[in-house]
């Protein structure tokens, strides 16, 4: 390990050669449960971002061997490793972004609120840093159930005085990624070219395609929408199922993490009109919490947009996950109500 001086002239150096190379200096994230089964490809694909200039990668484990592997990749971004839970407010100081993919997955047979009585403190605890640490830092939620702990996360930064809705996102980027590979697999066209909004929460039936939006305009048979939406609900369970014990999404889970946290990124820099869909706090229907889409700007989220015209189909679906919803919202937002 560096001493503090020589990691400071690393990181000076690591600026200017990037200044050098024309780019901008980027920004500092911290991705906490970095030595996870998402942890480690993410840390990995954010190193590889040029948006990031600093990655501090903080878990409870195994971060020193993480952080040891990942720096000697040729990228120009500093890499970082904070291990236990006496370095977590080191590694959340100064930080822009802060992603939580801590807590424990999945095994088959449970549902993602069966996780909850884990990674509600888990994620509390490390809510409490960011507000501590990096109050302005946007955060991305990803711990499940995220219909929980994103209210949770928000309960926190309200006690503590630095709540910003604009700057608190659960992703649910994983849910597009799937939609628009599973559209285009039934239309036979590159997943690339495909745009799927997915609303609302982000479990079973609280997901919910609206694939009568889908871009460019296609064509769906009533079966087809059937199967996708029943395809797109279950993509987790698909892949928990699949790894028959060992975990649940990872490779897919960190590819659409860091692409929604480039995307963030983006728009702190300034970038206009970046649109994607996420779980934040909302307006749009009568929950407080809701995945819709969203407009990236400079603050984190600018706009929160309304649902647009929905066919019977995704009325109907949209009436049954208001239930399970708004009771998972409540559940996170009573943990922290009941906490002293
Ligand atoms: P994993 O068990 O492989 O990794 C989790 C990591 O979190 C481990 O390294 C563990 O040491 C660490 N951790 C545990 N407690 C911690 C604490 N207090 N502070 C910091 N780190 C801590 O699990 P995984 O497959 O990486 O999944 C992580 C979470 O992400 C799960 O809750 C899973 O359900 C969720 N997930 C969400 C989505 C989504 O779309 N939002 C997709 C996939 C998985
Ligand atoms: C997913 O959608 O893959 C994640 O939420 C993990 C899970 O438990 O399904």
């Amino acid at each position: 390990h560096l001493q503090p001086e020589q990691e400071a002239a690393h990181g000076v150096l690591s600026m200017q050669r990037c200044r050098m190379q024309g780019g901008s200096p980027g920004f500092k994230v911290a991705l906490l449960g970095a030595s996870g089964g998402i942890g480690q490809p993410l840390a990995l694909l954010l190193k590889m971002d040029p948006l990031v200039s600093v990655l501090h990668l903080y878990d409870i484990v195994n971060t020193p061997g993480v952080t040891a592997d990942l720096s000697h990749t040729d990228t120009s971004t500093i890499v970082r490793g904070f291990v236990g839970k006496d370095q977590l407010e080191a590694s959340l100081v100064g930080m822009d972004l802060v992603i939580i993919p801590a807590g424990v997955p999945r095994k088959p047979g449970m549902t993602r609120d069966d996780l909850f009585n884990i990674n509600a403190g888990i994620v509390r605890t490390l809510c409490e840093g960011v507000a501590k640490c990096c109050p302005n830092a946007v955060v991305h939620i990803i711990s499940n159930p995220v219909n929980s702990t994103v209210p949770i996360a928000a309960e926190v930064f309200k006690r503590k005085g630095t709540y910003d809705p604009r700057r608190l996102i659960g992703v649910t980027t994983l849910d597009v990624v799937r939609a628009n590979t599973f559209v285009a697999e039934v239309l036979g066209v590159d997943p690339r070219l495909v745009d799927v909004p997915v609303i609302g929460g982000h479990a079973g039936i609280t997901i919910l395609p609206l694939l009568s939006q889908v871009k460019p305009v296609y064509s769906l048979t009533k079966d087809e929408v059937t199967y996708l939406t029943k395809r797109i609900q279950n993509g987790g369970t698909e892949v928990v199922e699949a790894k028959a014990g060992s975990g649940s999404a990872t490779l897919s889970m960190a590819y659409a993490a860091a692409k929604f946290a480039d995307s963030t990124l983006r728009a702190l820099r300034g970038e206009a009109g970046i649109i994607q869909c996420a779980f934040v706090p909302s307006q749009v229907t009568d929950l407080p919490y809701f995945a819709s889409k969203v407009l990236l700007g400079r603050n984190g989220v600018e706009e929160v947009f309304p649902l647009g015209p929905l066919n019977e189909y995704e009325r109907e679906g949209l009436a049954k996950l208001k239930m399970e919803l708004k009771a998972s919202i409540e559940k996170g937002i009573t943990f922290v109500a009941t906490q002293s």
